[in-house]
């Protein structure tokens, strides 16, 4: 990515309707206001749309309904954080990508995030369908040296993290399915796959994969997707800003990983979880060392683990697994 146009970019962003001078921009990147000129006009050519005026300057009038990687990074460079981005407009998994950087390069926390993947994973083995319709693809590497056992509530708390996110900046009613899924009236909006490599049961490397479908014609994805998904979009009262949803998204990924590592999430876990939590109260079905369980959710406990209430009277525990609501009956 061009650290001009990303400055640029966010010299645009701050200055929100106002116009901004070539001149001032041309003293800030070190260049002439005939290459701020040349620099915008192939902007234009990725779906920006300038005003310019003489004597004022150029102001930002739209941006693009695509992920784009240099404004995700404007956008997160003006929050004031410094956060490494490994942008790709398509790749075949930013879990992969991930993975193979955390294993050639001793720097960590990024993120990887693509406008589209080739071989999407999800959990099971199952597919992520990943097209370049303006949807988030991105993968968070960390080297958090936690217990192992912990991994399990990070997923849950990013979980019920990101739903705060979306409803409150975006105003969309998500809530988090256990142990990974997040839903907009019971359709998938988002999937978390968190792969870590263990040793001497401390988590070394930790790769947080998630899918956030934005915007896109689900009608047109493959059945077993289709049948399933829903994006932001349609459930916002407004067309979304991809990018600036997307840059929030990722920000706030790793603000929720560093108040789980620094432990001052307690307090808030249990209140988001219950506020957000798809299963509260609803009968569902679980199968369990090969035994299937019926009953209602009753929220998790401490490890993470989800309380299922069985019509045998039974409260059960379950760590991992599916969860299908509804008795089935
Ligand atoms: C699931 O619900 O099964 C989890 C889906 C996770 C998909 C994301 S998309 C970004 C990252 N890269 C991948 O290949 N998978 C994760």
């Amino acid at each position: 990515m061009n650290p001009t146009d990303i400055h640029l970019l966010r010299a645009f962003l701050a200055a929100g309707d106002a116009f901004v001078s070539g001149s001032v921009l041309a003293e800030e990147v070190g260049l002439t206001r005939v290459a701020i000129w040349a620099r915008l006009e192939k902007l234009r050519e990725n779906g920006f749309v300038f005003e310019a005026v003489r004597n004022r300057g150029y102001r930002l009038l739209k941006t693009p309904s695509h992920l784009d990687g240099r404004l995700v990074a404007a956008h997160l460079a003006l929050t004031g954080a410094e956060r490494t981005l490994h942008f790709h407009p398509s790749i075949d998994s930013t879990n992969s990508e991930a993975e193979r950087l955390l294993a050639t390069s001793g720097t960590a926390p990024f993120v990887v995030a693509a406008a589209g993947q080739t071989k999407g994973r999800g959990r099971l083995g199952r597919v992520w369908h990943s097209p370049a319709e303006g949807n988030l693809y991105a993968s968070f590497a960390f080297r958090p040296r936690i217990a192992h056992r912990r991994i399990a509530t990070i997923t849950l708390w990013m979980g019920a993290g990101l739903c705060d996110y979306l409803e409150r900046a975006w105003g969309v009613p998500v809530q988090v399915k256990w142990p990974n899924d997040l839903l907009i009236q019971g359709r998938k909006v988002a999937g978390i796959l968190t792969e870590a490599r263990i040793d001497a049961d401390l988590t070394r490397e930790l790769v947080i994969g998630i899918g956030l479908n934005i915007q896109g014609n689900t009608a047109a994805w493959p059945a077993e997707a289709s049948r399933v998904a829903t994006t932001l979009t349609e459930h916002a009262s407004a067309p979304l800003p991809v990018n600036a949803v997307a840059a929030g998204f990722i920000e706030t990924v790793f603000q929720l990983y560093e108040a789980f590592i620094a432990e001052t999430h307690r307090e808030a876990f249990p209140m988001l979880w219950k506020k957000y939590d798809a299963l509260a109260g609803k009968t569902i079905r679980a199968s369990m060392n090969g035994r299937e369980l019926s009953g209602e959710a009753a929220g998790i406990d401490g490890d993470g683990a989800l309380l299922l209430q069985a019509t045998d009277g039974q409260t059960h525990r379950l760590h991992s697994g599916e969860v299908t609501i509804g008795s089935g009956r």
